[in-house]
């Protein structure tokens, strides 16, 4: 793919604009101008949601308002990122053609309404928007202030009507080329599922079938597919008139968690973007975790999206305040604002954008956070907070492009959580596979260790250790690569419920696969499930560590015993253990373990190499620092993620950009407080 860029040097800050709900108001709109001057923000999203405004009857364009913002951003200096506006169609289409609107898995129509609810296969969407894509692509494809193409928004969702039938089971057979190929795939015999026809196939549907895992899957890979396929249809427009504007569309994660968005395998949309970008809503100040802790989990999902295409990518939203759709809309409290906007830019962010910037007076967002709020003042706490970013952002902005290295790796991978999470067996309310990934990740983010979170398709050689932790569904592909990594060198981690099924979700009939068994010198024999209020042990080393959830009961086939279990029938069976294999070694850990071990584990690993992270800054628990660099700079941010002053030791002499003067030995940091220290390599 070409490699397309932005062209802007600063970081990009502002957000989405939506000046078509203002139209009426051109106080307001004069105003905004001002206050975006006020508030350093340079870069705003314009049009997503503005199909009505555009096109307020059929064949009837309306672009003047926004020729008129998109001048006036330019001349203010500013930049457009400018939406297509598919993620919500104007209530004239519905009426006329109700294709266009989804069908969901109960398999009724929905009403027009809300937003995101069109169909992806429908012809008539597909025609309606190549016709205002092409319109916007000919009309601002050469204006000064395009930066970049944004597509729709937060692509997700499903739809189950005819149209989509057709497409699914036309993308079944050039997968599957035979009836007897698929019935094998989804082991059809079963509850007498065998399909003798084509047209007997229907999605998954809580009314019908539910029980194919083969087929759940295989629907979740298609609604991927014929996402996609949409999203390439909106772009051959803007290609063909704007070949060097890069294009994205803005991901999601799934907020409790901070889990990655589980609708979509973003591992094979974001082949499709230029830039990643990705809308971040952590609920800071809750009441379930520790700020450090929702840290760890917000520094997860930043190296995943980063490591997507490996490359630094963008914040498309974020709220300066609270948001509107938690369960509970607290506010950031002083000092969040800027510590979590470079806690972005420390995991390889180049922007801080927000949704948004004005707003709106009615409708379900009127009480979400923006940049201006309501009485239009810049005198508010949260004006002021923007505007501190804004300041911090032009003086940091060299950090721009500078990307992360790690030496580590978390394998995570979309079909894999599919799949688990479609198994029956285990436990309901236990798998967490993400969140257990989560915990791996939080030993190397305490030590400011730089961690790749990558899918099971990159490229693992370049890494001394890849952490492969439940990984439920490998083919036999996957397994071969792992397989080729450890034989070249590498250090690979795994542990209970991995590579139980094929890449359809049938089970492995060889036992735990040979492959394996001969990388991690066991195996595999039984996974007992415990009761949430059972617990067993770990002996590793002479010491004691809780196990919950999981025991794997495995074989030793050539492995060491590092640890055994201390309790129940399997009591002194091996627990923990590491083989030789090839050039590398490969390390099985057969329960669930406390936080304790993975750290102690992983500490006892971390002292046989030497990993890109931090080295001359030393801090208390709940401060981290993560690395950027440049060819010729290190950067080290320094977060206070704690609610309290921290002491940090500089090692070194350090060069701190925003207060502009040379540091080291003893610093004070307050409460959320943040350094951005940069070094000469
Ligand atoms: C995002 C969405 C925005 C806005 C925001 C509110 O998911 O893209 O349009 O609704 O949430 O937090």
């Amino acid at each position: 793919m070409t490699k397309r860029r932005l062209a802007e040097s600063r970081l990009l800050h502002g957000g989405d604009y939506n000046p078509d709900q203002w139209l009426q108001y051109p106080d307001i709109l004069k105003d905004d101008l001002r206050l975006m001057k006020l508030a350093k923000t340079t870069t705003f999203t314009l049009g997503v949601f503005a199909w009505s405004a555009l096109e307020p009857t059929e064949g009837n364009f309306q672009f003047e308002w926004l020729d008129e913002r998109m001048d006036a951003i330019h001349q203010m200096g500013g930049k457009v990122i400018l939406a297509t506006p598919s993620g919500a169609r104007p209530a004239w289409m519905s009426e006329k053609y109700p294709e266009v609107l989804r069908t969901a898995e109960n398999r009724q129509k929905l009403l027009h309404g809300g937003r995101h609810n069109h169909c992806f296969s429908s012809p008539i969407y597909r025609e309606k928007v190549a016709i205002i894509n092409r319109k916007l692509a000919e009309r601002y494809g050469s204006h000064p202030a395009l930066l970049m193409w944004h597509i729709s928004n937060e692509y997700g969702g499903d739809c189950h009507c005819d149209l989509c039938q057709e497409n699914f089971r036309t993308w079944l057979k050039s997968k599957y080329s035979t009836l007897d190929q698929l019935n094998h795939a989804w082991w059809g015999p079963f509850w007498s599922h065998t399909i003798t026809n084509w047209s007997q196939i229907e999605s998954p549907s809580s009314i019908g079938e539910n029980m194919v895992h083969g087929l759940t899957l295989d629907w979740k890979r298609f609604v991927t597919d014929q996402t996609i396929d949409f999203y390439q249809q909106e772009i051959i427009p803007l290609r063909e008139q704007t070949p060097n504007i890069p294009i994205t569309t803005n991901f999601m994660a799934d907020t409790h968690d901070l889990i990655p968005f589980q609708s979509l395998n973003y591992s094979e949309f974001a082949k499709h973007v230029d830039i990643v970008s990705w809308d971040c809503y952590p609920a800071w100040h809750n009441d379930w975790e520790e700020t450090k802790d929702l840290a760890m989990k917000v520094g997860f999902i930043n190296d995943l999206y980063r490591s997507l295409k490996q490359q630094p990518f963008l914040i498309m939203e974020c709220t300066p305040s609270g948001v509107n759709w938690h369960d509970v809309n607290k506010t950031k409290r002083p000092g969040m604002h800027m510590l979590s906007s470079m806690q972005f830019i420390a995991h390889g962010s180049d922007s801080v954008l927000y949704f948004q910037w004005r707003k709106s007076r009615g409708s379900s967002e009127k009480f979400h956070g923006a940049v201006v709020d309501h009485d239009n003042s810049e005198q508010n706490r949260v004006f002021q907070d923007v505007k501190a970013v804004g300041e911090v952002l032009e003086k940091i902005k060299e950090v721009k492009d500078t990307n992360k290295h790690a030496k580590v790796a978390i394998i995570y991978d979309w079909e894999s959580n599919w799949a688990l999470n479609d198994a029956q067996g285990f436990a309901k309310a236990t798998k967490q596979y993400p969140q257990t990934l989560q915990k791996h990740y939080s030993s190397f983010w305490k030590r400011d260790i730089s961690v790749d979170v990558v899918t099971p398709s990159h490229e693992l050689d370049k890494y001394d250790l890849v952490l492969a932790p439940m990984l439920y569904l490998m083919s036999e592909e996957i397994i071969t690569k792992l397989e080729k990594y450890v034989q070249n060198g590498g250090n690979l981690v795994s542990s209970y419920i991995s590579g139980l099924v094929n890449e359809t979700d049938l089970a492995y009939l060889s036992g735990w696969p040979t492959k394996l068994q001969n990388i991690f010198g066991i195996d595999v024999k039984e996974t007992d499930t415990l009761y949430p209020k059972d617990r067993n042990v770990l002996q590793y080393k002479g010491r004691h560590y809780e196990i919950k959830d999981y025991c794997t009961l495995f074989e030793t086939k050539g492995a060491s015993v590092l640890g055994t279990y201390g309790e129940d029938f399997y009591q002194g069976n091996p627990a923990v253990t590491v083989n030789d294999f090839g050039k590398g070694k490969a390390y099985f850990l057969g329960g669930r373990t406390e936080q304790a071990f993975l750290d102690d584990f992983y500490q006892e690993l971390i002292e046989n190499f030497n990993f890109p992270g931090n080295k001359a800054i030393s801090h208390p628990l709940g401060v981290s620092v993560q690395l950027r660099e440049s060819e010729t700079h290190h950067y080290y941010f320094v977060m206070n993620f704690t609610e309290k002053k921290q002491h940090v030791e500089l090692k070194e002499s350090f060069y701190e950009l925003v207060s502009e003067r040379d540091i080291n030995g003893e610093v004070e940091l307050p409460i959320y407080g943040t350094l951005v220290l940069r070094k000469e390599k």
